[in-house]
């Protein structure tokens, strides 16, 4: 056995004593709302298909349609032979919606922030390594996408926009090209950057704005358009709201051109295959219909919320479909996972280091999929472990 797969051993036996060890479980999913484990049925508050579109039947004729006349994969990057006409009609939805001159798309949220940054970060293109000023809690993959430009992330604290104002005033003198990034919606905690404030500081200091609009895409904002309409560079992805799988960008023509030239994840990778574009163009077509869907998930979150905090639980700053349930320790936010899975409700712990240390919590989702009489049963839940297996019904 070489030395490096004794390492990989002793991590995971780390992992094991911290509480920490992460394992991948079997699920099956028969619709938008329910999940099976082995045996048993939950109601799954634990997905991000938010308006509950994996299972739409515009979704799906569109994806199957697309795959029976273009087939199941696009045989290439978009470079090369993957460029399907198909592209061109679906970016022309994304940079309407989100109200910009251009899209492009992307293989998923991950890749994109990951390559996305790295080519706008580029110091060689620049010609200086550039002021990267990033909430703390950024998404992995945004961090991701800083380090692989070589960039050192300036870290302002959580929304923090006093924090992030004092330190752009530190670097006034700095002529290095800067950057501001942020999700619009957190999605550990639900809450929704200061996004107004926080241009008005990219304005007022030079600096190009770029926002994660993943989890408000489709679900917040007028006809689900997200909230990003004042961001320089927009990143989000069709895996949340929009049901399906991939993600886009919308920035200027230029900014589309040059990442057509330098983003290492569009440029290496494989295109997006039919299915998932179908199901992509088909969701675009639907989001702005779909304010009563927006409208029950809403109230279904400050339902939840209102009853939650009765309840004593801390739901922290969520202000939209996520909310979380600060649990503190690993094994508080375990138990209450545990506790609620004995009576029909999945709901993930979610630990560090996805969350800051001390803050492991229940990460709760509604989506349109579910009813009232989910959420109150989920709130009977938290505080009567002995009730009996919720009906599914
Ligand atoms: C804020 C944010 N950005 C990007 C991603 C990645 O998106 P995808 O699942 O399409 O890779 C996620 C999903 O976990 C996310 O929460």
């Amino acid at each position: 056995m070489p030395g490096s797969e004794r390492s990989y051993g002793a991590y995971l036996a780390a992992r094991d004593h911290e509480g920490l060890r992460r394992a991948l479980t079997s699920i099956e999913a028969p619709d938008a709302r329910t999940i099976r484990i082995g045996d048993e049925a939950y109601i799954n508050f634990a997905s991000n298909d938010y308006l509950g579109l994996r299972f739409h039947p515009a979704l799906l004729t569109r994806a199957e349609a697309w795959t029976e006349r273009y087939g199941v994969g696009s045989g290439a990057s978009r470079l090369v032979t993957g460029n399907f006409d198909l592209f061109a009609g679906i970016e022309s939805k994304v940079a309407a919606l989100k109200q910009k001159p251009a899209a492009l798309i992307m293989a998923s949220g991950f890749q994109a922030n990951a390559s996305v940054l790295q080519a706008l970060l580029d110091r060689s293109v620049l010609g200086a390594e550039p002021l990267v000023f990033s909430d703390r809690l950024n998404h992995a993959s945004i961090h991701f996408g800083c380090a692989a430009s070589g960039t050192r992330e300036l870290r302002y604290r959580h929304c923090d926009v006093t924090h992030l104002d004092a330190l752009l005033h530190q670097h006034r003198g700095d002529a290095r090209p800067k950057f501001i990034v942020t999700e619009s919606v957190f999605s550990m905690d639900g809450d929704v950057a200061p996004l107004a404030e926080i241009d008005r500081l990219a304005h007022e200091h030079d600096t190009m704005l770029i926002v994660d609009d993943a989890h408000a895409t489709g679900i917040l904002g007028e006809g689900g358009r997200g909230l990003s309409v004042e961001a320089d560079v927009v990143v989000g992805t069709f895996s949340k709201a929009l049901g399906s799988f991939g993600a886009y960008v919308t920035c200027s023509a230029t900014l589309r051109e040059y990442l057509i030239n330098r983003c290492s994840g569009l440029i290496y990778s494989t295109a997006l295959p039919p299915p998932a574009l179908g199901a992509i163009d088909a969701a675009l077509d639907l989001v702005p219909s779909l304010d009563a869907e927006r409208a029950h998930v809403k109230d279904l979150a400050e339902r939840f919320r209102l009853g939650a905090k009765e309840r004593g639980f801390d739901t922290g700053a969520s202000m939209t479909q996520i909310v979380p349930i600060i649990a503190g320790g690993n094994s508080a936010a375990l138990t209450l996972s545990k506790r609620l899975r004995g009576v029909g409700y999945f709901a993930m712990a979610i630990r560090p280091p996805t969350v800051p240390a001390e803050t492991a919590r229940l990460r709760l989702a509604f989506t349109a999929a579910h009813t009232e009489a989910d959420v109150d049963g989920l709130l009977s839940a938290l505080d009567a472990p002995a009730l009996p297996r919720c009906a599914l019904g």
